[in-house]
């Protein structure tokens, strides 16, 4: 069935829940997974799925199915969780971020010496030293390779600016080749990949409706930056190729910049997390055309004066820098007009109302994250549904019992 957001009939859905209330409708998510998929194999590219931006298993493993042969692996945040996944039997784990805890590093080697393919993030020599003393003192068996992935810097940086973000120090290909070179001399890791993420091309919407005033500023940003990561990354897939130096992947982007990034002929894998579900902060890009696949309800309790209608809860704002894109935005009914002083609030969250539908106490009133993710964290369950029915109910991490960083 094609996707399709109905008020009256979620409202019927809904009516013995409580609330708040995650719902996920299967339709439209099949559209993304779909979307998506064409968007990115026509390139011959593997999909590796940002589980950040779901954090329900059996969602990822839904994507997964689904995406078939187009999906290649999990990029996790954190190594607890790999480890989490791996016992769910999820292989191919890229843990996306560097860790220095040792606690970590020893599930990195009981993963790895279990057989599990788990690569982990570095980006200087230091991190890398964190791995190998481990791996010194507890492999007495050299077969057990740490197998470590390069975070390449893709910030675009003109006349001394610094457009995206802060994470790896590799930020020319003097400093690749030195810490690369370094790496490889060292017998107890294995350079199994490299990963560039460009964030200031697959996180920033052109089209963003809070400011529209830097939209014109932005696509400029892009559009430069683009061809910038492009060089950037293919000097170094040159030299790869000139050592003879076989990756196994080579990543790149995110849901914001799929086309972009798949385009490149060396990047073999393109990460998508937020486009399956698709918060409201990735409707601003021209790159990403997924449509809404989840969004939470609220139910009212209260009616303070005609036309406002105040829901209990709601205050479930996206991290990053403190802007108003960063609150949920009003879904169904169609209409609906946030209450600019309150907004989204810890206990209760008023809208203004004056449309078509009857709103009685007790209704549910539909809203839209800004993030895919971390809304995750304040729900134990995700509700699905398909072809307007409920089909099924699945944990979050949360609802698990987990809280992974
Ligand atoms: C390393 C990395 N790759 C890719 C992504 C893209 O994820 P998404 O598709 O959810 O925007 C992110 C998001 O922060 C990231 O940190």
């Amino acid at each position: 069935m094609p996707c399709h957001w109905d008020y009256r009939n979620l409202r019927r859905l809904l009516e013995r829940e409580s609330f708040p209330a995650m719902i996920v409708d299967l339709d439209c998510l099949d559209e993304n997974i779909s979307n998506i998929s064409k968007n990115i194999s026509k390139t011959d590219k593997k999909i590796r799925i940002a589980t950040k931006s779901i954090r329900v298993p059996d969602i990822i493993k839904y994507i997964q199915k689904k995406g078939g042969s187009n999906f290649q692996g999990l990029m996790c945040y954190s190594m607890e969780e790999a480890k989490f996944l791996s016992s769910l039997g999820f292989d191919d784990l890229l843990i996306a971020y560097p860790t220095f805890s040792f606690n970590d590093i020893e599930i990195f080697f009981s993963l790895t010496q279990a057989g599990n393919n788990i690569v982990l993030m570095v980006d200087c020599i230091d991190h890398v030293k964190a791995i190998e003393r481990f791996w010194t003192r507890f492999s007495s068996d050299n077969n057990y390779k740490a197998r470590v992935c390069m975070d390449v810097d893709m910030s675009y940086r003109p006349a001394g600016l610094h457009l995206g973000v802060y994470r790896s120090p590799i930020r020319t290909f003097e400093q690749f080749k030195e810490l690369f070179e370094k790496m490889r001399g060292i017998e107890n890791i294995e350079i199994s990949g490299i990963m560039g993420y460009e964030a200031q091309i697959a996180g920033m919407g052109e089209k963003n409706p809070f400011s529209p005033m830097l939209n014109p500023a932005k696509w400029f940003i892009k559009y430069m930056s683009v061809r910038d990561v492009y060089k950037k990354r293919q000097v170094i897939h040159e030299y790869l190729k000139e050592e003879n130096f076989k990756i196994d992947f080579y990543n790149g982007g995110g849901s914001g910049s799929q086309l972009s990034t798949a385009e490149e002929p060396w990047i073999t894998e393109v990460t998508v997390g937020s486009g399956f579900l698709q918060s409201h902060l990735f409707d601003y890009y021209k790159d990403n055309k997924s449509v809404p696949a989840f969004c939470f309800a609220l139910q009212v309790t209260r009616n303070p004066e005609p036309g406002f209608y105040t829901c209990k809860s709601g205050g479930f704002i996206a991290s990053g820098e403190t802007s108003l894109d960063k609150s949920p935005v009003p879904f169904l009914p169609e209409g609906m007009k946030m209450v600019s002083n309150e907004g989204f609030g810890e206990v209760q969250t008023p809208v203004k109302y004056n449309d078509s539908e009857e709103i009685y106490l007790g209704d549910p009133l539909f809203f839209r994250s800004a993030k895919a993710g971390e809304i995750a964290e304040h729900f134990q369950e995700y509700i699905l549904i398909r072809n307007n029915e409920i089909i099924e109910r699945v944990p979050t991490y949360r609802g698990l019992n987990f809280c992974f960083y």
